[in-house]
Parts: structure tokens; C-alpha cells; sequence
């Protein structure tokens, strides 16, 4: 008989990244997998969500090889999906059923060897990775989303460079609408929030932004749309928030959704454009920018805030700090300072369950709204837009 102890096999931590994706995905799958292999653990990618673990071939190994090059790369090597939620698998033969799979999944989890998770995701993703984790699936999560609504980070990675795009297709709008006298209404991405729409829209100069937390009139926009044609420049863009609705009305949809499926957004570009035209009298046209949104390269900004999610996630594990999430949060002030020695927002774990508690809305007194008031931007409500307050010509 042996007298040696038995070696102890090396931890086995998964990664897997669920729901719509987002520039900065690969950034931190690549800085999970190297800290983890610095701590001497073994790293597995789950393909598609959930849905690997219950595939031939769907869990892959990661080592070093597999994430070279990644950091600046976007979309996920390890795919997606928003159809894996292991509470409501969709039924293969009816997309309007759904069951629950979750039983299968945490089996499978065992039956991969594997200890823990990291699973990077949205509200939705981070929803199921809190009740895994209350089945007991040792989980992590990492917040994604170019909406950037979650309460619990000040942001998540993907939002910087969804902006940078939205607003570098609002400069374009600016000439094009300029040439043909027309008002150019851009659709942005943001279901429940404006975050991209209102930071694309200050920085693109646009006349309107329309977001979901502040119902509109499209009377209101066309009334600063007829101020500024009169005062001079005429042409005007718009920018509005996929889930923007007007005042007492729903947002639009182009699907209702189903068991497992969420509704999808959109249509509320065009809906505006038409309805300006008719009450200004002005040409219009509309344009949805959809997913150029979500691909791409990060801007380094998302970069280094995913890379720095990715590290804080292996170390939560390592120290067994499970059904929680990393998030970004303001610097803490310590016992005896008077302020925090800086002002660099620090990366800390939060509970997963308060994590999803809370949707992060656009304030509607928060002082980017009032410096998009005071440059004279419409948002469509009662609040006449300060700068579009220009007598009109007789
Ligand atoms: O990540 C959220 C989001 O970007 C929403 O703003 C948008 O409604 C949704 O994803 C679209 O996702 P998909 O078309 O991939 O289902």
C-alpha cells in the first residue's frame, strides 16, 4: 500500500456567457483564464450558455493558447444565446412552451467535475445564475450589458463602446439630414433604459432624445423641431431609445415574447419619424442602428473594466465567496478619512439577489439631463427644451 498522500486534483472553475453579447466578453473570459491558471486551476469554457453542459463536446478546456489574442476582439468564443434559460428551456417542438431544465444542468455541472462558475451575463443571465446559486451551483457572476441597467455597478463593460458607436452614426446623420432639409430619427438600443440613447444623443448634438423613463409627445419634439427649422438650421436628428413610448402608451414591440423568450424591441424610430413629417410638414426618415451596437472592438475603457471584472471574479472564488456578483462601486471611505484617498471606483462583490433588484434608470433630474435641457435638446415632455426657446418669426 502506498504511504504517500493522495495528490489533490486541481480546482476545476467553468466560464460560461449567456444572453444578448457585448463588447468586452473575450476580455474577461482571457483574464479569468489566466488568473485562474495562476492560482495552478484548471479553466473549462461551457459553449452557448447552459447548453454545453448537456452536449457532446460543449465544455471545452481553456488554457493559454485558447485565449491569446482576444483581449481586443469582440463578440464571446465560447457563443451565446438568450433562449438558455435553464428554468424555461424552449420545447423544440413549440416555441410558445417552455420546461425546466435546471436539474439537468446542475447534474451535468457534477458530472463535468467541475467546483464553480463565472458566469457573465445580463439581468436575465444573472437572474438564473442567483437561483442556480440558490440550488446550490457555487456561482460568480459578471455584469453585462450595453444597456447598462444594472443598479448594483456603476457600469458595465460594452456600454462605452455601444456609445462611442451610436454617436459616431449620429455625426453621419448630422450631414445627410443637412443636405436634404430632413429630420433624421436614429432607433439606439435600451429596453428599459436610456443610457444610450442620452449619452450618444448629448454627444452627437441631437435636437431629441427619446427614453423610456421619460414618456414623450411627439407634439412637444415637433414644436422644437419647428423652433430650430425657423431660427435657421433645417434639419434635425433624433435619437430614440428602442423602448421610448409616448406618454400613456406602450412601448413598441415587433414581438411579444414567449415562455423562455423575451420580447423583442423595436419599431419605435420609424412610428416618430412618420409622426413628425406629418406634423411639421418636413421630410423624415428613420434608421435603426440594432446590433452594430453590440459588435466590435471594446474601447479600451471596456476593456480594462472587463479585465478587471475577470480578475475580482477568480479571486471571489478563491475565496469562496459564492452568489455573488463583481461590480463596480464608488470608492469606500475608510475609518478616520475625510474623503476616500481616491476617487478610482473600486471593484467589489455584491449578492447576486441584490444585484437583480434593482433596474439602473436614467434620473430625471440627474445633471446630464439638465445639461441636455440647457443645450436645448427636446425630451419630448411638458418641460419646454430651454434653448429651443427662440421667439418664433412672424
Ligand atoms: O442587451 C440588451 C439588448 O441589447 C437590448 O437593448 C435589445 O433589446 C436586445 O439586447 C436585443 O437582443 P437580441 O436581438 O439579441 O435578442
Amino acid at each position: 500500500m502506498s504511504t504517500q498522500a493522495p495528490t489533490a486534483r486541481p480546482f476545476r472553475l467553468a466560464v460560461n456567457t449567456g444572453g444578448g453579447d457585448a463588447p468586452g466578453l473575450n476580455a474577461v473570459i482571457r483574464s479569468v483564464v489566466l488568473s485562474a491558471l495562476n492560482l495552478g486551476w484548471e479553466v473549462f469554457g461551457i459553449q452557448r450558455g447552459y447548453e454545453g453542459l448537456m452536449t457532446d463536446g460543449g465544455v471545452v478546456r481553456l488554457d493559454r493558447n485558447s485565449v491569446e489574442g482576444i483581449t481586443h476582439e469582440g463578440g464571446t468564443i465560447l457563443g451565446t444565446t438568450n433562449r438558455g434559460n435553464p428554468f424555461a428551456w424552449p420545447r423544440s417542438n413549440g416555441p410558445s412552451e417552455a420546461v425546466d431544465r435546471s436539474r439537468e444542468v446542475l447534474d451535468a455541472f457534477r458530472r463535468h467535475g467541475l467546483d464553480a462558475l463565472i458566469a457573465i451575463g445580463g439581468d436575465g443571465s444573472l437572474y438564473i445564475a442567483s437561483e442556480l446559486s440558490e440550488r446550490g451551483l457555487p456561482v460568480v457572476g459578471v455584469p453585462k450589458t450595453i444597456d447598462n441597467d444594472l443598479a448594483a455597478t456603476q457600469v458595465t463593460f460594452g456600454f462605452h463602446t455601444a456609445v462611442d458607436t451610436a454617436t459616431e452614426a449620429i455625426d453621419k446623420l448630422h450631414s445627410t439630414a443637412r443636405s436634404h432639409e430632413r429630420i433624421m430619427v436614429v432607433e439606439v438600443m435600451g429596453r428599459h433604459t436610456g443610457w444610450i440613447a442620452l449619452y450618444a444623443g448629448i454627444s452627437g448634438s441631437a435636437d431629441a432624445i427619446l427614453i423610456p423613463e421619460i414618456p414623450f409627445r411627439a407634439e412637444a419634439v415637433a414644436q422644437a423641431i419647428r423652433l430650430k427649422y425657423e431660427r435657421g438650421p433645417r434639419y434635425a436628428v433624433v435619437v430614440v431609445a428602442e423602448g421610448a413610448a409616448p406618454a400613456g402608451k406602450s412601448a413598441s414591440l415587433v414581438d411579444e415574447g414567449a415562455p423562455g423568450r423575451s420580447p423583442r424591441y423595436g419599431g419605435i424610430g420609424e412610428k416618430v419619424a412618420k409622426e413628425l413629417a406629418e406634423l411639421t410638414g418636413f421630410e423624415s426618415r428613420s434608421m435603426v442602428l440594432g446590433h452594430l451596437q453590440r459588435g466590435g472592438e471594446p474601447t479600451a475603457y471596456d476593456r480594462l473594466l472587463a479585465l478587471r471584472f475577470g480578475t475580482a471574479a477568480v479571486d471571489m472564488v478563491a475565496q469562496r465567496q459564492f452568489g455573488c456578483m463583481v461590480a463596480l462601486q464608488p470608492p469606500q471611505y475608510r475609518e478616520g478619512e475625510r474623503r476616500p484617498l481616491t476617487f478610482v471606483p473600486e471593484v467589489r462583490a455584491v449578492p447576486l439577489k441584490e444585484a437583480i433588484a434593482e433596474r439602473k434608470t436614467v434620473p430625471r433630474d440627474s445633471d446630464i439631463v439638465l445639461t441636455a435641457r440647457r443645450l436645448g435638446i427636446s425630451f419630448g415632455d411638458e418641460e419646454a427644451a430651454e434653448g429651443a426657446a427662440v421667439p418664433a418669426k412672424s
